[in-house]
């Protein structure tokens, strides 16, 4: 039975405070953690989570697979004893594997690394190669068996969408008979509910259920699949998701993707935390990437920052000019479908400029190629991932557009605000939560909002966000606002430690 907890979806409550201050011990199993290896957001929050309660005095083990891209240089590695020439057996296969230990040098955070070059050694973190299973299996059980290895009895096992959501049951079958995890209770963390590891059933005995198969949803099974996701939401002591609103949405069916059902089932065990910022990464007074640091009080570098990133990427026009930026993974919940069908309109009538930085998929690639091509010296697009021109787009743009059709957080509004950069997103999800809609006559609020997904709303809030613009007032006043929000992992990271001291009655 899940462990009953006293919040309700979407309430962040302060409950009453405990009168322990013992510290938690916990094992967090990811696929991704800054800078080591990231694809997207979860490997920020996996990082500033673990950092945080490392820095808070826990005793946190955090687990991830040592890709071939992680690259030793500059990182303090060392294998850990007792730790190798380990194998575990999965399905048919031995796997061998040894557990090496890095040192994050911003923050000192010590991080376990699942060597295994059969599986890791690949030219992309994920791929769709038919042993895709497998690689999370293992950093799933390894996580597990790690724990036995340093008889380290976790409170919290915390796991991370898809790719360590099995934990969960594998606590309650296949180690079920280790009294060492009698009092550890799982967390589940859901990033994207867009991407739940569906698997056909074949490979349902290299999940070593034995007997306890019958704990796989069994309408998944007759259907010839078995969902990663869905087994944690079934299994998990506790479900959390990065924003209060998503923790909302994904209960219904517009946003559940297919998990609402069962959502709405466990909704007294799922909870909403917004996702924080590292500002020792995302602070333009201290950023050492980007072309001049500047403060709310001091905005001159601002302008420094938007001239050299107008040169750099080529763009024509002055400082009166404004300038978008757009900073992505170029997937379809990103809502690159609707600003095709809106950017062009906009650009012919409007004067601004669009800095586009991302990769993905190729239609939405091509069609940033050809919107550069047709708006030539008003339109840059860098194809690829490049960690510095996000930093310059984010300190040297005066608008970030974030339109997505559905975003769990979002890191960018958030990131936006403390650059003085107006976000312009779609009101939901952690956009919701994080940007609060300008009223000019009041001077307040922090970004522009629209509800409907259609051009229409998006081409109402660009332009909205270019008329502002105009009175350079009010929009320093609106810059101010967001360079004041406090979205740190110090506010919300004690949120978590709230909820695991619950589960874990300590
Ligand atoms: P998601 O996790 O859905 O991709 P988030 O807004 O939570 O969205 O996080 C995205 C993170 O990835 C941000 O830190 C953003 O700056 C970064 N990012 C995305 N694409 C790129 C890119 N092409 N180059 C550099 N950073 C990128
Ligand atoms: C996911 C979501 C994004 C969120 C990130 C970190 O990738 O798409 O909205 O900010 O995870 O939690």
């Amino acid at each position: 039975m899940p462990v009953e907890v006293e919040y309700h979806p979407g309430v962040q409550t302060d409950g009453p405070k405990l009168a322990t201050t013992e510290n938690l011990k916990i094992c967090l199993a990811t696929s991704e953690l800054a800078p080591l290896a990231k694809s997207g957001g979860l490997a920020d929050v996996s990082a500033a989570l673990s950092a945080y309660l490392h820095r808070e005095g826990h005793d946190i083990r955090v687990l991830m697979p040592f890709y071939s891209s992680i690259k030793r240089e500059h990182l303090d590695i060392e294998s850990v004893e007792n730790l190798q020439n380990l194998s575990v057996t999965i399905g048919p296969w031995d796997i061998e594997y040894a557990i090496d230990r890095a040192t994050l040098p911003a923050s000192g955070l010590p991080v376990y690394l699942l060597r295994c070059p059969v599986l890791y050694d690949r030219p992309t973190l994920y791929t769709s190669a038919a042993d895709e299973h497998l690689r999370f299996i293992l950093l799933s059980r390894v996580a597990i068996e790690m724990c036995q290895h340093m008889r380290f009895a976790p409170d919290i096992f915390h796991c991370h969408d898809w790719h360590t959501a099995l934990i969960p049951l594998y606590l309650r079958t296949i180690y079920s008979w280790d009294k060492l995890f009698a009092a550890t209770r799982s967390v589940l963390t859901i990033h994207n509910i867009g991407y739940q590891g569906i698997f056909s059933a074949d490979i349902s005995a290299d999940l070593d259920l034995g007997a306890d198969e019958h704990h796989l949803h069994q309408d998944d099974l007759a259907l010839g699949r078995i969902n990663f996701m869905k087994t944690g939401l079934l299994f998990a002591h506790l479900l959390t998701t990065v924003s209060p609103t998503y923790a909302l949405e994904i209960q219904g069916a517009e946003y559940g993707m297919g998990l609402d059902d069962i959502l709405r089932v466990r909704s007294d065990v799922l909870l909403g935390i917004l996702n924080g910022v590292d500002y020792d990464e995302w602070d333009p007074a201290t950023d050492a990437l980007i072309p001049q640091t500047f403060s709310s009080n001091d905005l001159s570098g601002k302008a420094v920052c938007k001239q050299e990133l107008m040169r750099e990427l080529g763009l024509a026009g002055d400082a009166s000019q404004p300038l978008i930026g757009f900073v992505s993974r170029l997937v379809g919940q990103k809502g690159i479908d609707l600003m095709e069908r809106v950017l062009p309109g906009l650009l012919a009538r409007n004067n601004f400029s669009l800095a586009v930085l991302g990769s993905g998929e190729s239609r939405f690639e091509l069609f940033f190629e050809s919107l550069q091509r047709a708006a030539r010296g008003r339109v840059s697009f860098y194809r690829g991932y490049n960690d510095k021109l996000a930093h310059w787009i984010e300190a040297g743009s005066d608008m970030f557009v974030m339109p997505s059709v559905y975003e769990p957080c979002g890191l960018n509004q958030m990131y936006s605000l403390k650059y003085g950069t107006i976000p312009i997103v779609r009101e939901i999800g952690g956009l919701a939560d994080s940007v609060q809609l300008i009223n000019p006559a009041a001077g307040t609020g922090t970004g522009i909002l629209f509800r409907d997904y259609d051009e229409a709303g998006l081409a109402w809030a660009i332009t909205r966000a270019l008329e502002l613009f105009e009175d350079r007032v009010l929009w320093q006043k609106i810059m101010q606002n967001g360079m004041a929000m406090d979205y740190s992992w110090q506010r919300q990271g004690e949120q978590y430690v709230k909820i695991f001291r619950r589960l874990a009655s300590i």
